[in-house]
């Protein structure tokens, strides 16, 4: 059994990462969600307390699993919290090449190394930002996330009521 750090910024956290979460608490038994800014985000929606109890809501019928923020960079995180490895989930080719980057730029200034997950195929579509416009505007995003993200999405953007 071993202990992985799943870094992401998760605003908010969907049906995607969960699937990833899945299968890594699977594969390697422990699992830690690392919440943490991505400084091409300059903004985030959610802040990072209201992402944490989402997320904390969405896994606790998973034991394995727990949530943390980190400050800083993902080879740190996963130092502190002796992680095997960094896991990221994977969508598409694009979500690789800028993944493969991170993880060689990982590698070398820490000897941190990256493990990639393919998300399930049916959900590979699935993008945070997407959720966070559709949401804005009063659509319904309940396909793409987790039921605590959905009823906060709610309280945040009343949905468009129906005709
Ligand atoms: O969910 P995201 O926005 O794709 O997650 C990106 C994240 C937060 C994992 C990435 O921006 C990150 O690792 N941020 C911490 C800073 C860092 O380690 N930068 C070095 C990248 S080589």
């Amino acid at each position: 059994m071993s202990v992985v750090l799943y870094p992401g910024s998760f605003d908010p956290f969907h049906l995607g990462h969960l699937d990833v979460v899945n299968q890594a608490a699977v594969l390697f038994g422990e699992v830690i969600i690392g919440v943490m800014h991505n400084p091409e985000k300059s903004s985030a929606t959610f802040s990072v307390d209201q992402r944490i109890a989402m997320i904390e809501e969405s896994v606790k019928h998973l034991p394995s699993i727990s949530v943390q923020a980190f400050a800083g960079l993902a080879v740190d995180a996963a130092k502190s919290c002796r992680a095997l490895c960094i896991l990221k989930g994977l969508r598409t080719m694009s979500d690789f090449e800028l993944e493969q980057q991170m993880a060689q730029t990982n590698f070398l200034i820490s000897g941190v190394r990256t493990v990639y997950v393919p998300c399930a195929p049916a959900l590979g579509f699935i993008s945070s930002r997407f959720i966070r416009e559709i949401a804005h505007f009063g659509g319904d995003t309940s396909a793409m996330v987790p039921s605590a993200v959905g009823n906060v999405l709610n309280k945040t953007y009343p949905p468009r009521s129906k005709k």
